[in-house]
């Protein structure tokens, strides 16, 4: 098989694995046997899809994903990565209760699809993680952020993206519903001067939002804040 021909074979096998998981609903994990209901924890097909739309859209080359969880997310991503980039792409995903927790599910799709050599996996909190990647000077041209929900976590988290993402990129939100990420979330707009390109029509389980950092450095004295 030709290199074009074998990304498009995987393309093919992300696109079989979340259809399956969506007419299932389930999945039984390889390192355990245990069954796992997948929704709502995982990301929904709507929003799945728009998470393609984005990232074919945006054609980033690399790619940082913040809670791994059962990969739906993840395996949307590196579909529209295999059609558009070939092999010509990183994505980093972050979980530290993907053993634990979801039995290696994520770990398991992103191998099924044969995206190991692309595809970095960080088994540590993300406010531990995203520090370290900032001093190694490592960067990313798109964000899907679906870690902790909590205030503070999602805060530290976009904070760091801040400063790890080229300018003008996209970091796209799950749960922007949930009180906390929505005000996490309204700093970065009314202060860092953040755009917001899209909130999904509101919803109890998954509202996503999209948002895009800014162009150029911001200079900013102790004297600049807009409350929120
Ligand atoms: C809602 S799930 C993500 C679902 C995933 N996007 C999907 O489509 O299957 C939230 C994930 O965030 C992870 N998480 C929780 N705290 C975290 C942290 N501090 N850093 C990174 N990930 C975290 C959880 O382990 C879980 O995998």
């Amino acid at each position: 098989m030709n290199d074009l021909n074998q990304h498009a074979h995987k393309a093919s096998i992300a696109g079989k694995i979340i259809a399956e998981l969506t007419k299932d609903g389930f999945a039984v994990a390889a390192s355990d046997g245990t069954r796992h209901d997948l929704f709502p924890v995982a990301m929904d097909p709507k929003e799945g899809i728009s998470l393609q739309e984005w990232i074919r859209k945006e054609n980033p080359a690399s790619v940082i994903d913040i809670g791994l969880g059962y990969g739906v997310a993840v395996i949307n991503a590196v579909k529209v990565l295999l059609e558009t980039r070939g092999d010509a792409f990183s994505l980093l995903t972050i979980d530290p209760y993907q053993d634990r927790r979801f039995s290696d599910l994520g770990l398991q799709f992103i191998g099924e699809v044969g995206v190991n050599n692309q595809v970095e996996f960080c088994k540590r909190p993300s406010e531990l993680i995203l520090p370290e990647l900032q001093q190694q000077g490592r960067k990313f041209d798109f964000a899907i952020v679906d870690g902790t929900h909590r205030f503070e976590g999602v805060f530290i988290d976009l904070f760091y993206l801040n400063n790890l993402m080229t300018p003008s990129s996209v970091i796209f939100l799950d749960d922007y519903q949930i009180p906390g990420v929505r005000k996490a979330v309204a700093f970065f707009l009314s202060n860092m001067l953040w755009t917001m390109e899209q909130v999904s029509e509101a919803s109890e389980l998954h509202q996503w939002a999209v948002v895009r950092t800014r162009h150029e450095p911001l200079e900013r004295t102790f004297k600049d804040f807009i409350d929120f």
